[in-house]
């Protein structure tokens, strides 16, 4: 183990090296899911070695690359806005300027982009950034670049991300890429492909590189971490073809995790994120095992209405959902859980919208994430159904389900109100410069009087106050993670 540090040692220093003599500069911005902010990570590292230093300043940009999101229109809307920015810019202060599309957009209108949008000189899909050296060659030669294949195999666990915006105490490490759920309203399958899981052991090198550079926290990232499985490469249905070996030695999610867990036993863990369909007991015994995991799970169920999940091609009932949930809080008492709502999915009535609020108020979650219906083309639910769910309706329901969420987020802050809780470190609160802002295992933000703390430090934090969703206390001294 000792080598490979050394060996990553003298790549990070060979790498600095080289930027020194790196004079183009690229400005790269991501919308959308954490995903896209982790694979910018990686696409600024292939740049890197490349001639490129990231730059803030769109003016000075010799190469600016958007990251982008189709999960709903109106996040698709948001890029085109960004895209006539880049325009104007290019057409006022910055000639030079090329501009590139990356992710899910790009992969889901392709050769469309160059079309529509003039401004854009280069398409790129989230399997192709290893391309982008040749691309950019292309461009270079003043000719348009695109690379849209999905691929089988790609898991980028091979390059060591450059951390942009970071705040050097937490970080993001994609364990699978894609997805195989084939939920109706979705976008991702198509955007994204088929499901992959990536090479343990170049996990936990990045975990253990991340430890040595201060990094206090990871996230371990999926679109549907519970299916992450190992067994030498390649497709999850696959594995049914594995020889014995494979079998016996393939690592799966609770596998991961205990790996994780035990390699750096100071690092909090988290993971997200977690469909019900796949999330198994073994994963939240491992969770209850080890203190470094924290307790919390995100765990979509898009609606509380049987009939609904059916349609969205959810594979597990309301009744399954919170059986699994009651299990989780008989292994782990304080888990938070935290959910992502639909609202108006076609033919959703009233009383199917009853059903998804009574599902809320049963479960209580910490937070959550609540959207109204956006339909996709060429997802299931577009082809087969009419979005028949007038806006108004959806605004309503979606209004309704928000206000009854912050007022759960707002029990469960108070429960933990008078209560000593441990707070890592990530940054001054916004609100004010004489204390820090941080996060409990459960997730919940935290801010308290700096006094001689620092960014980075595990303290224990008695709660005085607190909002809807912030706990506010005094520090009563370094937690014994510290
Ligand atoms: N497994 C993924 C989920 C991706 S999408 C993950 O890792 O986060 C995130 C959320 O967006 C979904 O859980 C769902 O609530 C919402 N969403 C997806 N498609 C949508 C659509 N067509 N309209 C509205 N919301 C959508
Ligand atoms: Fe999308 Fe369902 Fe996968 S929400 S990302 S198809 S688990």
């Amino acid at each position: 183990m000792e080598k490979i540090i050394d060996e990553n040692k003298q790549g990070e220093s060979l790498i600095l090296e080289q930027k020194k003599e790196n004079t183009r500069k690229l400005f790269i911005e991501s919308y959308g899911c954490a995903m896209n902010f982790s694979d910018s990570e990686i696409v600024a590292s292939i740049l890197t070695n490349q001639g490129f230093n990231t730059t803030q300043n769109l003016e000075e940009a010799d190469l600016v690359l958007v990251n982008t999101c189709s999960i709903r229109d109106k996040a698709e809307q948001t890029v085109r806005k960004r895209l006539e920015k880049y325009n104007a810019v290019k057409r006022d202060r910055n000639p030079k300027m090329k501009v590139g599309v990356l992710g899910c957009m790009a992969e889901r209108l392709k050769t469309k982009f160059l079309e529509e949008e003039k401004i854009v000189d280069l398409v790129v899909g989230p399997d192709a950034y290893k391309d982008l050296p040749n691309l950019l060659a292309e461009v270079d030669e003043g000719r348009d670049a695109i690379n849209v294949i999905l691929s089988k195999e790609e898991t980028y666990g091979d390059i060591s991300p450059v951390r942009l915006n970071s705040n050097g105490v937490t970080a993001f490490v994609s364990i699978t890429r894609g997805c195989d759920n084939m939920c109706t309203f979705c976008v991702v399958p198509f955007t994204r492909g088929r499901e992959r899981s990536r090479n343990p052991q170049s996990i936990i090198e990045e975990v253990n590189d991340l430890w040595n550079r201060g990094y206090k926290e990871i996230t371990l990232l999926g679109q549907n971490v519970d299916s992450y499985l190992w067994y030498g490469g390649g497709l999850k249905k696959d594995f049914v073809k594995a020889s014995d070996i494979q079998k016996a030695t393939a690592v799966n999610f609770s596998n991961l995790l205990e790996l994780c867990a035990k390699a750096q036993p100071k690092m909090r863990i988290r993971f997200s994120t977690s469909n019900p369909q796949d999330l198994t007991l073994d994963v939240v015994e491992t969770m209850a095992k080890y203190n470094n995991i924290c307790n919390h799970i995100h765990l979509p169920v898009q609606s509380g209405s049987n009939r609904i999940l059916k349609e969205m091609n959810r594979l597990h009932t309301r009744e399954e959902y919170i059986a699994l949930i009651d299990k989780i809080r008989e292994i782990i008492p304080n888990c938070a859980i935290s959910q992502d709502m639909i609202v108006g999915f076609p033919t959703e009535t009233e009383n199917d919208h009853k059903d998804t609020v009574s599902l809320m108020n049963h479960v209580k979650y910490h937070f959550g994430y609540m959207f109204t219906y956006s339909e996709r083309p060429g997802t299931m639910a577009e082809r087969k159904l009419e979005d028949d769910i007038p806006e108004t309706v959806k605004k309503k329901r979606l209004a309704e389900i928000v206000e009854l969420q912050q007022k759960h987020s707002g029990i469960k802050t108070r429960e933990q109100l008078n209560t000593i809780v441990e707070v890592l470190i990530e940054k001054e609160s916004k609100k004010s410069d004489t204390h820090w802002s941080g996060r409990t295992p459960q997730n919940t933000v935290t801010v308290f009087p700096k006094e001689h703390y620092n960014i980075g430090d595990f303290v224990n934090v008695k709660t005085t106050n607190c909002t809807t969703a912030t706990l506010i206390g005094e520090a009563i001294g370094y937690s014994e993670n510290n």
